[in-house]
């Protein structure tokens, strides 16, 4: 098993954010008294989702937090390989997907692309620090291959082309992820055309939780 350290420069201090600390505190307490250390994994989650990577200040606040002892978040930390114990892309961490059926439909190619565009290393942001990618095994979309995930959104039915755009987009804003073929879901393509069946809504739930959240990100 790789091992795996955090990183030599470390930031002095970490905090959670207001709504992140208030959101942390609210975890604990759906544990039971003697168990609420168990909340140590949303909240590493959250340290990432704010700060892109998981720093010493950021393991240190959150075993004061849950009365642990550094070390043993640590432990968990080190252990997953979700969290990221150096600093990733600034604006994304692509991960793409490269088990068989993703690989089948061209993830290989993508990976290519990342090493062009990102860097020839995973997990080594891009010269402007905004990118950065890894491999990862199946991300559980295998019907809507190839697939790379971005923090919680997915951008589906990639093809060299709109991968090489979504790199762009990525770059300056928040490009809509899901299906980059207009699939509804996964859907045999063109089914709505083609079918008597119809829906009422032209985004499905997950990429119009994308817009709410993505417009609050703007808004900060
Ligand atoms: S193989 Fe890529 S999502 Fe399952």
């Amino acid at each position: 098993m790789m091992l795996r350290r955090i990183d030599k420069d470390q930031p002095e201090t970490f905090a959670f954010s207001k709504s992140n600390l208030s959101w942390a505190k609210k975890q604990i307490l759906k544990y039971p008294k003697d168990r609420q250390q168990s909340a140590v994994i949303p909240l590493l989650y959250r340290a990432q989702e704010q700060e892109g990577w998981i720093s010493k200040p950021a393991i240190e606040f959150i075993a004061k937090m849950l009365k642990m002892a550094p070390i043993r978040v640590y432990e968990v930390a080190s252990f997953y390989f979700m969290f990221h114990l150096s600093p990733v892309g600034k604006k994304a961490h692509i991960q793409v997907c490269g088990t068989t059926p993703c690989m089948l439909r061209g993830s290989e190619k993508l990976i290519e692309i990342c090493k062009q565009r990102i860097s020839k290393h995973q997990k080594e942001p891009c010269s402007k620090g905004k990118l950065s990618w890894e491999e990862v095994e199946c991300i559980g979309a295998c019907s809507n291959s190839p697939v790379v995930q971005v923090g919680s959104d997915y951008y589906e039915d990639l093809s060299e082309e709109s991968f090489s755009h979504l790199l762009d987009e990525l770059m300056e804003g928040y490009p809509e992820p899901g299906s980059q073929k207009k699939r509804f879901s996964s859907e045999p393509e063109g089914f709505f055309n083609s079918s008597k069946v119809k829906i009422e809504e032209n985004r499905n739930a997950s990429v119009k939780l994308f817009l709410k959240t993505s417009l609050r990100e703007k808004n900060k």
